[in-house]
């Protein structure tokens, strides 16, 4: 099959175009206006078109020069505190210019599509796991600007005949031999762990130590990058009716709190990393597991890498790599 990716240049999209390519994909396109990601994080062999996913007019022509199969759509913002500032641009990027997108590939004919979509959708759960099936409520503009396009993409399911698999990304983290983490501001917390094991930041702030967890820290679900990206081969390889809509979540099920995050970097690094506590960061829930039983049920996906592995990878490439240039 041919694939579009949006957002291939960007850290997750990135791991996506190689596990396509692994997997045997016809043809892997990349759209991406390289805001946010990097020309060089596109695999070689993939074939890239800067632009915007607002153009609909461009994306029409992309899929239909390319004889585009399936879009994996992952162009978006992603990140929550930015998200509470500046909700603006995630009902910009996310919504609005995320229909775009859909009304151009109705416009090619192009029927299949693999959301990028969050555990931000849930909000503060009241229990955990987290299942597929929990009320959504979003504490914060990213998790409702992605809500918003699930239920677009249910909406033109119904009317127009769409495919689509969501997949609730947790926390993605790690790195291929190729692919990192390059944020800039980076405010994820393993590659800020990580650049304070290394010197080249004081010390990592711990977002508020009174939540109700075990040592008070906010508790995720840490994920490798590449088991994530694995998961949304299996997305376009499963069957898809026209007009059907699957949701999945995307964890390993297991929960860490920050505190743990940086006492299993600093036994990964052998180095010590320093931390100062500061004021919790606004639109944080405090738990976010997940239930991944649907998945591994019905597309048989399994993570392979747990945080250790996670933490490893990801500190590997820091000092590999660390920064794409130019
Ligand atoms: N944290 C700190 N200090 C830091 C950075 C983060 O204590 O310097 C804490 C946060 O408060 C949070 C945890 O570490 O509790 C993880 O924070 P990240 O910023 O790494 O990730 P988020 O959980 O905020 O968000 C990520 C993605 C979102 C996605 C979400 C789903 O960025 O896109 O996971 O769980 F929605």
């Amino acid at each position: 099959m041919r694939v579009l990716v949006t957002g291939g240049a960007g850290y997750i999209g990135s791991v996506v175009v190689e596990e396509l390519q692994a997997a045997g994909a016809e043809r892997v396109v990349v759209l991406d206006d390289l805001s946010k990601g990097h020309r060089q994080a596109v695999a070689d062999g993939a074939a890239f078109v800067q632009g915007s996913i607002a153009d609909r007019a461009l994306v029409a022509r992309v899929c239909r020069d390319e004889r585009v199969g399936a879009v994996v759509h992952m162009a978006a913002s992603s990140l929550v505190p930015e998200s509470m500032r500046d909700p603006a641009r995630y009902y910009a990027n996310n919504v609005t210019a995320s229909l775009a997108l859909l009304d151009g590939m109705r416009d090619a004919g192009v029927g299949r599509l693999v959301l990028s979509s969050t555990a931000a959708v849930y909000g503060e759960p009241e229990r955990s796991p987290i299942t597929e099936d929990f009320p959504t409520r979003p504490t914060n503009p990213y998790g409702e600007t992605k809500r918003a396009l699930e239920r677009a993409l249910a909406s033109y399911a119904a009317a127009y005949g769409l495919s689509f698999a969501s997949l609730r990304y947790f926390n993605a983290a790690g790195a291929t031999e190729r692919n990192g983490e390059d944020h800039d501001p980076e405010t994820h917390l393993i590659p800020l762990v990580l650049a304070a094991a290394r010197g080249g930041r004081e010390a990592v702030a711990i977002f508020g130590d009174d939540y109700p967890t075990a040592d008070g820290t906010c508790v995720r679900d840490y994920i490798h990058v590449s088991d994530l990206a694995r998961a949304h081969v299996l997305a376009l390889r499963a069957e898809a009716p026209a007009g059907t809509g699957r949701i999945y979540n995307l964890g390993c099920g297991a929960g860490y709190s920050v505190k743990q995050v940086v006492a299993t970097a600093e036994s990964v690094t052998g180095r010590p990393v320093p931390v100062r506590l500061a004021a919790r960061r606004p639109g944080d829930p405090a738990v976010l597991v997940a239930s991944s039983d649907r998945i591994r049920a019905e597309l048989g996906w399994e993570p392979r890498k747990d945080l250790r592995a996670i933490i490893d990878d990801a500190w590997r490439w820091q000092e590999r790599r660390g920064r794409y240039r130019g």
